[in-house]
């Protein structure tokens, strides 16, 4: 499909649950992308959706969504074992892709459709909205001006005390369903916040231990992934990230309650030669003649991150912009993914090739 500069871009949208539900909302806020269908196999969830955002066509097999030829991209908002059997029936039909975190189950999968997106000259975007809060950005911005120096450490962090997530069937514990547990669902959204803050360096090698310990709070069902994972890793140049990521465990009082996950905390500290960046509350702490100085910083806005990702996602289809999310990042962020899994099960640090 051809597509200039200019003109309205129908969008489909695979999965209506949560995320799916939010690239809806912020469609009607872009003039340049029209919500044209949807699809979804649970139907309660298919009529709720059609009923709350007016798509023209709805399906409930995405594979009739992806024949309509009037189809310029997709959202693709499914369990994650269905990432890459989606979005690679996307690309084959010639639609751009974007696709829900964790872009897929492991790297081998990543690769096959970054393959494909660059060979079809088609955008693989992955969902990670958080690259676009105004923290977020805010915090980018300073990093660029060179105000940290050297960075050389990175601290990720997204754990719950309580906070293990079902999904429609209760796929998220079912490792042949979700691809893994705690890590693959808030820890790569984790881990992305401070490599991307970092620069994206290119990962060397992975020492981590993942751990499942809480499957009692679960009442029935399956659960074989893990709800803890901790990691250590070094990137080319020096730095290191420590990733620290849970679904439950008995977290101390100085993590503060959360809305629905018991105690919670999502954050991510850049240290620097010259100065240290924390995202919550974003906040500078840097060296001011010889006194350690805290510095609070202003957001620049409001903005909504899901609006500025989707408007990224579109300007990268027109080749207004570059795709802030992209498929090479997308490969590395699973190999890292993979690494931590392999250097959990072998019990030693492993190389990323
Ligand atoms: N970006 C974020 O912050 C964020 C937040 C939540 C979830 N997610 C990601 O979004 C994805 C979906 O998560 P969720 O919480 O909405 O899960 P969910 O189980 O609540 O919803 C998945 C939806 O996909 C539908 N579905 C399943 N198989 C289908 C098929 N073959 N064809 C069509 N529809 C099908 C289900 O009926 C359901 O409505 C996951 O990959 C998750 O990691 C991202």
């Amino acid at each position: 499909m051809n597509l200039k500069r200019g003109k309205t871009l129908r969008l489909g949208v695979i999965g209506t649950g949560w995320p799916g539900q939010q690239h809806a909302r912020v469609m009607s806020a872009i003039p340049a992308a029209q919500l044209y269908a949807c699809a979804d196999v649970n139907e309660e969830r298919r009529q709720l959706f059609e009923a709350t955002y007016g798509p023209e066509k709805s399906f409930t097999d995405y594979r009739e969504l992806l024949a309509d030829p009037e189809v310029a991209a997709v959202m693709i908002c499914l369990p994650n074992f269905l990432h890459f059997p989606a979005s690679l029936a996307a690309l084959e039909a010639g639609k751009h892709v974007f696709c829900e975190k964790p872009p897929t189950l492991n790297a081998a999968e990543m690769k096959v459709l970054h393959e494909e997106a660059s060979k079809r000259e088609l955008i693989y975007y992955f969902g990670r909205q958080f690259r676009f809060t105004p923290g977020m950005r805010a915090a980018k911005e300073l990093i660029a001006t060179g105000r940290l120096g050297r960075i050389y450490h990175a601290q990720a962090t997204w754990v719950r005390s309580r906070g293990i997530p079902a999904g429609v069937g209760g796929w998220f514990t079912q490792k042949e369903r979700s691809g893994g547990g705690a890590l693959i669902d808030i820890g790569v959204h984790a881990l992305d916040s401070a490599w991307y803050l970092m620069g994206t360096p290119q990962p060397v090698s992975v020492s981590a231990q993942v751990y499942r310990n809480f499957e009692h709070l679960v009442p029935a069902g399956l659960f074989d992934v893990e709800d803890a994972a901790y990691g250590f890793i070094r990137f080319e140049g020096g730095a290191v990230v420590s990733l620290e990521t849970a679904w439950a465990g008995n977290l101390p009082d100085d993590i503060p309650q959360g809305q629905y996950f018991g105690r919670e905390l999502n954050n991510s500290t850049v240290y620097g030669t010259k100065g240290t960046i924390r995202l919550k509350p974003l906040t500078l702490f840097e060296d001011q003649n010889g006194a350690l100085t805290t510095i609070p910083i202003d957001l620049p806005d409001e903005a909504d991150s899901f609006e500025l990702q989707l408007r990224n996602f579109l300007d990268a289809i027109t080749g207004s912009a570059p795709p802030i999310n992209n498929g090479e990042q997308a490969v590395q962020l699973m190999e890292m993914l993979d690494a931590i899994y392999a250097s959990s099960s072998l019990g030693r640090e492993v190389p990323i090739a």
